[in-house]
């Protein structure tokens, strides 16, 4: 396909927004068109099951479910809004994709990698990022800043031990996943991003 996808990924609170805005800023200055979105949600449906995955009250949701909304939601963002994107030529810059399943349901809901990415290559059609960047924060801390700017939501709300686990997870998908580049997120932003930069050029 023509354009570009860019995946952002890493524990909750660690960044990927402001990186995300970054990113895009320096693609529209070199002229191109750019999209963001956001997992899960993006569409009028997956937004709604955003809602669903999300809500605090849903205490009783197994975590297949779990794995199957998230999958749900991302089949629909895919088909409805990123496919196009690409056909068209854009910069498709993303918070969070695939790999988050394979994290938080695949390893920190213990579902099983292999498990999650079945799925998730059905709900994907196989679309692939051409760089993922993994922003490698420590989960205490990005959870803390999380947690006390807006309370958090279903997820955040796990225990801590649940949010290093993801963290650990992510460290370990780096290892099979090729197109995963590891940054380390504990700086200030603009050093952050110089280093980013040097991957945008490739
Ligand atoms: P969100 O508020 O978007 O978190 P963040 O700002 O940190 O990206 O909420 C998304 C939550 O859903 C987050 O806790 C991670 C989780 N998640 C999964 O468990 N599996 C997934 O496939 C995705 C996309 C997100």
């Amino acid at each position: 396909m023509e354009g570009r996808f860019i995946v952002l990924e890493g524990s909750d609170g660690s960044g990927k927004s402001t990186i995300a805005e970054r990113i895009g800023r320096y693609f529209r200055e070199m002229g191109h068109d750019i999209e963001f979105t956001r997992e899960p949600g993006g569409t009028q449906i997956s937004e709604k099951i955003r809602e669903l995955i999300l809500d605090r009250n849903n205490t009783e949701m197994d975590y297949r479910t779990e794995a199957l909304l998230y999958a749900a939601s991302r089949a629909q963002l895919v088909s409805e809004k990123i496919i196009p994107w690409l056909k068209a030529g854009k910069v498709v810059i993303s918070e969070r994709y695939v790999y988050s399943s394979l994290v938080y349901q695949g390893l920190g809901r213990g579902l099983g990698i292999d498990e999650v990415k079945k799925i998730n290559d059905f709900a994907t059609a196989g679309i692939k990022p051409d760089l993922v960047i993994l922003l490698d924060v420590d989960p205490e801390k990005a959870l803390k800043r999380k947690l006390s700017i807006d309370g958090g939501d279903r997820l955040e709300n796990e225990d801590i031990s649940f949010h290093k686990s993801v963290y650990e997870g992510y460290k370990k998908l780096s290892s099979y996943f090729p197109e995963i580049v590891t940054i380390n997120g504990d700086r200030p932003i603009d050093e952050v991003f110089e280093e980013i930069k040097v991957l945008l050029t490739r």
